[in-house]
């Protein structure tokens, strides 16, 4: 019996070596390279905590598949872009040219995330971006090769806006940074608010990523809105809802914004975030199995609750996903990676999204409360709403 075995054994595979007129080498199946994914976050200054829970959700949901994506390993390189836009080509560079990445995820901050875009585009790289929503990059510089799994500056700003004015406030003072983001932010905010019968009675900035609110707080004390909006996120949220309680202002003008204010910032805010009222297309305590799920994991895994920028960086993967999927696993298959992500429907922890014409996400805006650690549901602001895409053409 065993002789009878080897023969046949024996036999078939020099036929298959006739067949193929093949050495041995190149008939075992090739062992597909990792493919290498660049992740470019802020890992230190005021967005840090930002960009470490985009990362831990992207690998969470790398961890879930068992190490794998669409059954191809992962290799994994990092660059910090410190939030600075003066670096952003050459970081981004590091990763496209010098790495030779497959893939690029990030970043947080929109002007460094512009940067980002058009390096991508140029070199037609794969560029995921799990957070910065510069609207532009989703307008008139939008790419085939370029997406977001977050949202535009203009989606939960606008929102609020209408929301704002639903809730009869009249004239509102905005305040934030002076870059990209925070700028936009107050842009989409005002078209809500005068479209719905609001005025901005002022606008004021402080450069990025000054704390120094004092000489604004006082203005605005002496002006009396009826609402203050504002956008700040990370550590400056953290100062900026401090300060603006500290100066007791929060009893008689509410603070509001899109849900950076007050997302992942809880715990250090405390008393001073207690009962404000922000839109963002996610909250703490969404009646979602999906979150459910994705929340107990990364809170068993990491020690520490999920915000908004951890689903944006689980979002990222799974859209990677879909795109691997539609190429068999082949990301050199641009192309048909590309379509995979338009087509895909994203089972995210935020509720199930497609992506717009211009790749960004279609979805809920929720309207939430902050009751102790956390940004409460409190209803929906805007069903799925969907960045205009002013001047994007593919
Ligand atoms: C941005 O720069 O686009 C940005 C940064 C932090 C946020 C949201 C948007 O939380």
């Amino acid at each position: 019996m065993f002789h009878r075995h080897s023969t046949i054994h024996l036999t078939l595979a020099a036929a298959a070596f006739v067949l193929t007129g093949a050495s041995h080498a190149q008939t075992a199946p090739a062992k597909a390279a990792p493919i290498k994914v660049g992740l470019m976050l802020p890992y230190t200054g005021t967005y840090a905590n930002l960009g470490n829970m985009i990362e831990n959700g992207f690998k969470l949901y790398v961890q879930e598949q068992g190490g794998k994506l669409a059954g191809q390993e992962i290799q994994y390189f990092k660059v910090d872009d410190e939030s600075d836009p003066s670096k952003a080509t050459d970081n981004v560079n590091k990763l496209i040219k010098r790495d030779q990445v497959d893939v690029v995820i990030g970043t947080v901050h929109s002007g460094v995330a512009l940067a980002m875009a058009r390096a991508a585009k140029e070199s037609n790289k794969l560029l995921i971006i799990p957070n910065a929503g510069a609207d532009a990059i989703t307008g008139p510089i939008c790419s085939k090769t370029v997406f977001r799994s977050s949202f535009s500056n203009w989606q939960p700003a606008y929102a609020m806006g209408q929301l704002a004015a639903k809730k009869g406030y009249k004239k509102a003072i905005t305040v934030t940074w002076n870059y990209a983001a925070g700028n936009e932010s107050v842009k989409g905010f005002a078209e809500g608010f005068e479209k719905g019968g609001g005025k901005i009675m002022q606008s004021m900035n402080i450069a990025f990523p000054n704390v120094e609110f004092q000489a604004l707080l006082t203005q605005i004390a002496s002006q009396k809105p009826d609402v203050v909006y504002s956008f700040f996120a990370g550590g400056g949220a953290v100062k900026f809802v401090k300060d603006y309680a500290a100066t007791g202002m929060n009893k008689t003008i509410p603070l509001v914004g899109p849900g950076f204010l007050t997302d992942g910032t809880l715990e250090a805010q405390g008393a001073a975030a207690q009962g404000m009222i922000t839109t963002l297309h996610y909250a703490d305590n969404l009646n979602i199995a999906r979150d459910k799920a994705f929340r107990l994991n990364f809170a068993k895994t990491y020690k520490t609750n999920a915000d908004v920028y951890a689903v944006q960086g689980y979002d990222a993967a799974q859209m990677l996903t879909a795109g691997l999927k539609a190429a068999n696993g082949d990301i050199r298959k641009l192309e048909q990676v590309v379509t995979g992500i338009e087509k895909a429907e994203i089972d995210s922890p935020r509720g199930k999204f497609k992506l717009s014409a211009s790749h960004n996400p279609v979805h809920d805006i929720y309207i939430r409360q902050v009751k102790g650690n956390l940004n409460e549901f409190q209803g929906v602001a805007i069903k799925q709403l969907a960045d205009p895409g002013r001047g994007c053409k593919m």
